[in-house]
């Protein structure tokens, strides 16, 4: 037993928890899953994928949970640079709504483990119906990557703990990497352009250990723990952080058993500000982006109806803090590269809200790593 305990601890590395030691691996991670595949130079990538990138119409991105919210960063970002149409779907569902598939479509499966009962079936019924299949994968030699036509390995390493964080993380470096493919080869995006994005994603691991600084994590602690016994929390974001919002939202339920929301902000009027009263935290991803005057406006309005704001603001913007009860602030970071960067105060914040409330984050109830059953 006590042996037992020592080879754990030691596999922790130092760090109380399989989640914590995961959350700090990031900046490694995504060096990992970058390294090799971008061509400073020409702003090529090079993915290692057969499939020719012209051959298909549209994109059919497959997958659960934390891995279905990469999927939705992964929409926006091919749609933006490769203009191919692209659609989302939660495996449970896309495998018994009999989809439109056929040669033309390009199924994307994204999964941690390779494993997951759903996506894997998913993954089935899209070959059935003709499509080609891509993985965007971590564990090496998984069910999935026996039966897809390409895998792109996103290379985090294991991952323990039950709430996915560098593996979400790597998954959204692979999408910014396939979009920059897609859009080169099918000529949307410019040499300059890609250049750019290149650079901007050669930055993250850079980005991420700097959103990872002592007095950045310290500040997320603060607040998480102001905020630990509120009943329920509420997350808002746009564009390519939508998802961000709402992976922020799946983190604090998973691990602190809040009951979290999660909006695009521009939908809040349609519903959920009838929730808004001075007892609900919401938190708002208000970082850099074409769309962050139309995100204050929003954050105006939960103001205006008492609610807590907690803001997630760039470096810098001290302009936008006067409508902040808490802000977070992370590094700048070219929006569509920025919710790997976002993700990270995120995961935090449910990290820091659960061990406020005393929950063993590694083993939250109810919840297995891997789901293999339907
Ligand atoms: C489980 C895990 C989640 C994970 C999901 C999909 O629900 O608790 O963290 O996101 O499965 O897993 P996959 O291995 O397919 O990415």
């Amino acid at each position: 037993d006590l042996i037992e305990w020592d080879a754990e601890a030691a596999e922790k590395g130092g760090f109380d928890t399989y989640m914590l030691k995961e959350i700090y691996e990031q900046p490694q991670a995504l060096t990992n899953t970058l390294i090799g595949r971008l061509h400073d130079d020409t702003g090529e990538v090079n993915l290692d994928i057969n499939l020719n990138p012209q051959s298909f119409k549209r994109i059919s991105i497959i997958a659960c949970g934390t891995a279905y919210y990469a999927g939705l960063v992964g929409e926006y970002l091919i749609e933006q640079l490769a203009r191919v149409p692209v659609e989302v779907d939660v495996a449970s569902e896309y495998r018994y709504r009999n989809p439109l598939v056929s040669e033309n479509t390009l199924a994307i499966v994204v999964s941690q483990s390779g494993e997951t009962i759903d996506t894997l079936e998913a993954l089935r019924e899209a070959k059935k119906g003709g499509a080609k299949t891509l993985g965007v994968i971590n564990a090496k030699g998984s069910s999935m990557t026996r039966e897809l036509d390409d895998t792109l390995y996103i290379h985090a390493g294991p991952e323990i703990g039950v709430a996915s964080t560098k593996a979400y993380t790597s998954m959204v470096s692979a999408f910014v990497m396939l979009a920059l493919w897609l859009g080169r080869a099918r000529g949307t995006l410019s040499e300059m352009e890609a250049k750019d994005l290149l650079h901007a994603a050669r930055e993250l691991p850079r980005l991420v250990e700097e959103a990872l600084a002592p007095e950045r994590v310290e500040q997320i602690r603060r607040v998480a723990e102001k905020y630990a016994h509120a009943r329920d929390y509420l997350f808002l974001g746009r564009g390519v952080n939508a998802p961000t919002a709402y992976e922020g939202a799946l983190k604090l339920k998973e691990i602190s058993y809040i009951h979290a929301e999660a909006y695009a902000a521009g939908e809040m009027k349609h519903g959920p500000i009838a929730l808004i009263d001075a007892q609900l935290p919401v938190v708002v991803v208000a970082t850099e982006s074409r769309l962050l005057e139309k995100t204050i406006s929003n954050v105006q309005e939960v103001r205006a109806r008492s609610g807590k704001v907690i803001l997630l603001l760039s470096d810098g913007d001290s302009e936008n803090a006067r409508h902040a009860d808490d802000v977070l602030y992370v590094p700048r970071a070219h929006e569509m590269v920025s919710p790997v960067v976002n993700a990270v105060a995120m995961q935090l914040l449910a990290y820091f809200t659960a061990t406020a409330l005393g929950k063993d984050v590694d083993k939250p109830r109810n919840l297995a790593k891997s789901v293999t059953v339907e």
